[in-house]
């Protein structure tokens, strides 16, 4: 019997419906995680239960011994990582994920050399992904093609999970997972995530990883979201409406030095000039003060954490890169774990692991 969810209903009905409802369908039977498509599958109680799993992925990795349990937990499953788009953190810490997980990889980065290039179409080539793999996880500049290739494998012979890995400029889910996990590591001892303002800076019209987050933040009480941008690249009505539905406290900016005093983190993110709709585009925006060096750190608060989804340009000064409130690099490490967690979750490993860390630790 297949352990999750059939979308027993055509693609053109399933892509209408509202988010919240897709979840069903994206879940195992016993609802946990089955496709990994978009955000508003997280509720509070599963970020923090894959938070509790990464905290014991990340303690019992330590010791040979508990390296050599983790590899046995999904050594029988291969994983096909599909990036059509430029990665680096997000393939290598899925990469890494799988190793720590015991899974073997391949990967297709250049649809040039794959049978696309022939003319074999997406849903074809994921077909025969699914013929050799057990998970694929991929990265593509189309928004809903992930849904899509989810509801592909779900009705066909060999249905196999889906990882979105950033979908055009719509959905980044994993970060957002690996950002939530930084916010709630940084506030652990200090009442938690809650009661808090977070301000995003930056693109945040084009910027993914800021649409995931902004949503994800609403799962948490009392989280106020300040978006800071150049007109041009401010953030989208549809992230608004959201939060409006949700009742949640934001404000839109554009003033940086004037919203930092008042941060409990602040999310910096680049320019997304590939988005551009014609050459230099981005280039005639003033972005000069959305950018985060010395004279911002001077006004945040002691407390508060500094945080970016990489890679940087020059929106955060190198010099800031050496205070303590600088958590990007500690948030790109935070991926690795949050990234097997979820794997070890859709494979239904979490009991084992937790157990083995009960027992251990
Ligand atoms: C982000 C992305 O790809 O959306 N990068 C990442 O995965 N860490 C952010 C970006 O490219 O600006």
């Amino acid at each position: 019997m297949r352990k999750h969810n059939i979308f027993d209903i055509p693609w053109k009905t399933f892509q209408a419906l509202p988010l919240e409802e897709k979840s069903a369908y994206l879940a195992h039977r016993d609802g946990t995680i089955y496709h990994t498509l978009f955000a508003q599958q997280f509720d509070e109680a599963l970020l923090e239960r894959l938070a509790l799993l990464a905290n014991a992925i990340r303690a019992i990795a330590k010791t040979r011994a508990g390296t050599a349990f983790l590899q046995s937990q999904v050594c029988h499953k291969r994983a096909m990582l599909y990036f059509s788009q430029p990665s680096s953190r997000t393939f290598l810490s899925f990469i890494s994920a799988c190793q720590i997980l015991g899974m073997k990889t391949a990967e297709v980065r250049d649809t040039s050399i794959s049978s696309e290039f022939k003319g074999e179409s997406k849903e074809d080539s994921i077909r025969t992904f699914s013929s050799y793999f057990d998970l694929i996880i991929m990265r593509t500049p189309e928004k809903g093609l992930a849904e899509q290739m989810a509801w592909t494998l779900s009705n066909s012979d060999r249905p196999i999970p889906i990882i979105n890995a950033g979908s055009g400029p719509d959905q980044h889910p994993t970060q957002a997972l690996l950002d939530i996990y930084t916010l709630l590591r940084s506030f652990e001892r200090r009442g938690g995530l809650r009661d808090r303002t977070v301000v995003f800076c930056g693109d945040l019209l084009r910027g993914r990883t800021v649409r995931s987050l902004s949503y994800l933040l609403t799962n948490f009480s009392n989280i106020r979201q300040i978006f800071v941008a150049p007109e041009p690249l401010q953030i989208a009505p549809d992230v608004l409406e959201i939060l409006d539905k949700k009742g949640v406290s934001y404000a839109c900016s554009n003033n940086l030095q004037a919203v930092i005093p008042e941060a409990d983190a602040v999310y910096m993110t680049r320019i997304q000039d590939e988005w551009d709709k014609s050459k230099g585009e981005s280039a005639r925006i003033d972005t000069s003060h959305f950018k985060f060096g010395l004279n911002e750190l001077a006004l945040l608060s002691p407390r508060a954490i500094i945080m970016h989804p990489l890679p940087r340009r020059d929106e955060i000064s190198t010099e800031v890169d050496g205070d303590p409130r600088a958590m990007y690099w500690r948030q790109m490490r935070n991926g690795m774990w949050i990234r097997t967690a979820l794997i070890a979750m859709v494979f239904g490993c979490e009991h084992a692991i937790l157990d083995y860390h009960r027992a251990n630790f």
